[in-house]
C-alpha cells in the first residue's frame, strides 16, 4: 500500500510521535485526519500540519465511541499513538492507564470495524518484556511486565492480534524502545532526555534513579517515523516488531554525553532512590524489522541528540553550543 492520497487517522496527534508522524505523512501527500485530547497533547505542536489543507483536526477522546464513529469516514489506516505514556504515573493511577490503554484501544478496534478500515499500526512498547534477564529482547521471548503500564501495552497487542485473526483486521504493532526528539516534553512524566536537557537549559544537576547502571536503546524519533511508514506500506498483517536503534547505552553515559555536547560538563549528576516498576536493561534485536520491514535506523543515539538539541536551540531561541 502507497499511504500517498491516502486516507490516514492519528490518534494522538498532538503528541510527541503523533505529530511527528503526522508531519511526515502530510509531506508524503496523504490526507490525515488528526484526533487529540489535548490532555497531554499541544496545539503548538500542529502548527505545520495546519498548513496543510489535507489536514483536519478533531478534539476528542478514544474513548468516546461516538466521536469516533462520527470521523471515521473512508479510513485507510489507522496509526494510534494515543496513549497513557508514563510507567511512574501509571503505578500511581493504574485505573487511569488502563482506561485510557486498553478501554481506548479496544473502542478504537471496535470503530475501526464497524467502519471497515483496513489497517491499524500500534504503538506499542519494549516495557512488555519486562526485567526478564535475556538479551537482546526479541519478539519470540516471555513478556512479563512490571508496571501496569506495560500490562496495558501488552493487552492492547493481543487485542491488535486478536482483531486480526477474528475480524480480519489488518493489525500491526511496533514495539517502540525509548523514542526521543522534538516535541517531547519536559514534564516529571516524560522521557528522561527531554527531561535532562530542561535541566541543562535551566543549568542544573542531572538527576539518576538508582545507580546509573541501567540501560536502555535510545532511538530517534525520525526512525521511529520511518519505521512507521514502512509498517504502513506493507502487506504483512497480524505481527509484532522491535523497532530501535538497535544499540544499548547506561544511564550514566547517556548523561555524561548530554552534558558533554551542550559545553555543559561543569554540571553535576546527583542520584536518586530507584524508581518502582524500572526495568533495569533494555536492549533490542531489530532483525525482524529489519527483515520484514527493510527497516534500517539512521541515527545513533549521538546523532539523534545532536539533531534534538539543534532542533531544541533554534525553536526555542537558545544559545547552546553543540559539540
Ligand atoms: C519510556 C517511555 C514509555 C515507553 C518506554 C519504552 C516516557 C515517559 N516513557 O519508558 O512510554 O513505552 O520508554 O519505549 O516516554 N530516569 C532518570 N532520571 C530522570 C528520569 C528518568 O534516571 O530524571 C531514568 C529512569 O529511572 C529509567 C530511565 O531513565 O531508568 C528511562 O526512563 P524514562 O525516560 O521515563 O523511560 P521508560 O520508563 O523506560
Amino acid at each position: 500500500m502507497n499511504i500517498e492520497e491516502k486516507r490516514i487517522l492519528v490518534t494522538g496527534v498532538a503528541g510527541f510521535i503523533g505529530s511527528n508522524l503526522t508531519d511526515r505523512l502530510l509531506n508524503l501527500g496523504a490526507n490525515v485526519i488528526g484526533v487529540d485530547n489535548l490532555f497531554n497533547g499541544r496545539l503548538e505542536n500542529l502548527e505545520e500540519a495546519l498548513n496543510y489543507k489535507h489536514f483536519q483536526f478533531h478534539k476528542g477522546d478514544i474513548r468516546d465511541l461516538n466521536f469516533l464513529l462520527d470521523i471515521f469516514k473512508d479510513i485507510d489506516i489507522i496509526f494510534h499513538e494515543a496513549a497513557f505514556t508514563s510507567v511512574p504515573q501509571s503505578i500511581k493511577m493504574p485505573e487511569s492507564c488502563n482506561d485510557v490503554n486498553i478501554n481506548g484501544t479496544l473502542n478504537l478496534l471496535n470503530a475501526a470495524r464497524k467502519r471497515d478500515v483496513k489497517k491499524i499500526i500500534f504503538a506499542s512498547s519494549s516495557s512488555i518484556y519486562g526485567d526478564t534477564p535475556t538479551l537482546p529482547k526479541i519478539e519470540s521471548m516471555p513478556r512479563i511486565p512490571i508496571s501496569p503500564y506495560g500490562v496495558t501495552k501488552l493487552t492492547c497487542e493481543s487485542y491488535m492480534q486478536v482483531f486480526h485473526q477474528v475480524y480480519g483486521l489488518n493489525t500491526i504493532s511496533l514495539r517502540y524502545f525509548n523514542v526521543f526528539g522534538p516535541r517531547q516534553q519536559d514534564s516529571p512524566y516524560s522521557g528522561v532526555i527531554a527531561i535532562w536537557l530542561g535541566q541543562i537549559i535551566k543549568n542544573k544537576n542531572l538527576i539518576i534513579f538508582g545507580d546509573g547502571n541501567q540501560s536502555r536503546d535510545f532511538t530517534y524519533i525520525k526512525d521511529v517515523v520511518q519505521a512507521n511508514i514502512l509498517a504502513a506500506e506493507n502487506k504483512i498483517s497480524g505481527e509484532i516488531l522491535n523497532i530501535a536503534a538497535g544499540s544499548p547505552i547506561k544511564l550514566l553515559d547517556l548523561a555524561k554525553l548530554m552534558l558533554k555536547l551542550t559545553n555543559k560538563e561543569d554540571l553535576g549528576i546527583n542520584f536518586d532512590l530507584p524508581r518502582p516498576g524500572d526495568i533495569i536493561h533494555s536492549f533490542a534485536d531489530i532483525s525482524k524489522a529489519k527483515e520484514v520491514l527493510k527497516f534500517q535506523p539512521k541515527y545513533t543515539q549521538e546523532l539523534g541528540l545532536r539533531d534534538y538539541f539543534e532542533w531544541y536551540c533554534k525553536k526555542y531561541g537558545i544559545n547552546l553550543k553543540i559539540k
